[in-house]
């Protein structure tokens, strides 16, 4: 899809990001849960892409706005370069999350039509105030040029632009802010394919030039294969495997991985392939009710009596590689085999 492939997490270094057993519920009603994360654990590496995949209402949104102290935890904590930003009020707050920030899916509901680009670049600055205009601008100016928008934009309104230059926008705007994280979430679905990889570009040019670390979100398999240097495959508010990509793409460990695997249109007609197909029946079950045991029971062609009983183990079964089914190490099927 591109031709700039990001730079490489170092597995020296303490991650940035450390996700412990979360939860995050949502009354509905007077009785009811939602229990969009049910216990998420994971930690994001600095200068890495960590890759979110899995279907619509799998919890990839809520678990991204959770990182960035956007959204409270039910259970569990985030600790972002060790500080727990749930624990954190005001000022404190304040200054310790610009580091943590999120790019959404939909620019236009995120720039203020009223205001110039240079404003809008600018808003977090201003807010945050302690520098002079003439500095806020200089800065401002120079992340619109980090992303690739010359001066002349400055000047402009959100409606004469195209909307690859918005979401640069967007993006420059959360550069002002020096982040060491960003998440990422859909930041490409709402753009035209040949847009999309010149964004896709883009945040690889930012993390190489920057040292930026990335949580990429996507429905899309392709985006974030391409971007992320390992990848979390979410599944109704957890995490079904985890694991380097290259491995995860070659070797899935978990029938939820492989079946989106197998999901994505493949050049291969057929008659000529050598394994069957897993398609995904049915739509994801609500998470107002999730299924017992294991969650994807209810879709899973090699569900037996035990994954109705029993929650599968989050297991580190090789290293880097973590899975959540009772079979991954012993049932030798069309999907990848634990190689030891
Ligand atoms: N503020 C909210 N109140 C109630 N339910 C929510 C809220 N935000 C998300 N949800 C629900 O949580 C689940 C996960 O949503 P989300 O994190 O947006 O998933 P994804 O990004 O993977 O599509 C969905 O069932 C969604 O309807
Ligand atoms: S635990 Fe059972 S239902 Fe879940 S993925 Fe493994 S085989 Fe399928
Ligand atoms: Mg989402």
């Amino acid at each position: 899809m591109t031709d700039i492939q990001p730079a490489m997490a170092n597995p020296d270094t303490l991650p940035v990001v450390s996700v412990e057993d979360v939860k995050v519920h949502f009354p509905v009603g007077r009785r009811d849960l939602l229990r969009a994360i049910d216990g998420v654990s994971l930690q994001v590496f600095e200068g890495e892409v960590l890759g979110i995949i899995g279907e619509s209402g799998s919890g990839k949104s809520t678990l991204g706005r959770a990182i960035v102290a956007l959204q409270r935890t039910t259970a569990g904590r985030i600790l972002c370069d060790g500080v727990d930003l749930g624990a954190l009020k005001g000022r404190a707050l304040r200054e310790t999350r610009r580091a943590y920030q999120i790019v959404f899916q939909d620019p236009d509901g995120a720039l203020n039509p009223r205001l110039t680009i240079l404003q809008s670049v600018r808003e977090p600055l201003d807010i945050e105030g302690g520098s002079s205009l003439a500095e806020r601008n200089k800065t401002a100016l120079k992340c619109l040029d980090q992303v690739g928008l010359g001066p002349d934009f400055a000047s402009r309104y959100p409606h004469q632009l195209s909307g690859g230059q918005k979401q640069r926008v967007i993006i420059a705007r959360v550069l002002t802010m020096k982040p060491r994280v960003v998440v990422c979430d859909e930041a490409v679905a709402a753009l035209d394919v040949s847009i999309q990889a010149e964004i896709i570009n883009l945040f690889a040019k930012l993390q190489r030039d920057l040292g930026l670390t990335y949580v990429f979100i996507s429905h899309d398999l392709n985006i974030v294969a391409h971007m992320s240097n390992r990848i979390a495959v979410m599944y109704l508010g957890v995490i079904m495997e985890l694991g380097p990509v290259e491995a995860l793409l070659t070797n899935p460990l978990h029938p939820y991985t492989l079946s989106l695997l197998q999901s994505r249109p493949d050049p291969v007609p057929a008659s000529m392939r050598t394994t069957q197909r897993i398609i995904l029946k049915g739509e994801i079950p609500s998470a107002l009710a999730p299924p017992s045991g294991c969650r994807f029971r209810t879709r899973c062609p090699q569900a037996q009596q035990l994954c109705a009983e029993q929650v599968p183990a989050w297991d580190n079964v090789a290293p880097g590689r973590w899975v959540a089914c009772h079979f991954a190490r012993t049932i030798p099927t069309s999907q990848g085999q634990l190689k030891s």
